[in-house]
């Protein structure tokens, strides 16, 4: 897998990878979360809080196909999440970097946001993301796109 962490495509300020939440790394703070994957199957993984969803899926190898392609730089929109309504008005703020990148995702939708971005909290205990049907890698969009010219 490619690193984007100090040199990340599209000219984005430099950011650590994987690491925009701050862990807790205790076992009494052990969220369950669910991934509703492409072709519907049901992915539970039990999450510390202070996780991100990225981080989620990579480490407990959750086989969504091209999940977290740039590993939380902020540079590929592949970490793409659906969420619930009710759970989506209580995430932290949108940075308008976030905003930036998830405009480029197939599939967005007024509940959309980056897993990359969203850490995981006691509170969003049983939380159901749902991973839409396509992925838009803007890594690959840009390459492409340098290609043809
Ligand atoms: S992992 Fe690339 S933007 Fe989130």
């Amino acid at each position: 897998m490619e690193h984007f962490a100090n040199n990340p495509p599209g000219g984005k300020k430099e950011q650590l990878a994987l690491t925009s939440c701050n862990l807790f790394d205790s076992s009494a703070d052990r969220v369950t979360v669910h991934f509703i994957n492409r072709d519907g199957e049901r992915l539970t993984a039990t999450a510390k809080e202070g996780e991100s969803l990225l981080e989620v899926v990579f480490n407990q190898n959750l086989g969504i196909d091209g999940f977290g392609a740039c590993e939380g730089t902020l540079a590929c929109s592949t970490c793409h999440l659906i969420f619930e309504e009710d759970v989506f008005q209580k995430l932290d703020a949108i940075t308008d970097e976030e905003l930036d990148m998830l405009d480029l995702a197939y599939g967005l939708t007024d509940t959309s946001r980056l897993g990359c971005q969203v850490c995981v909290k006691k509170a969003m205990d049983g939380l159901t993301v749902q991973v839409p049907m396509e992925v838009a890698d803007m890594r690959r969009e840009l390459e492409v796109g340098k290609q043809s010219k």
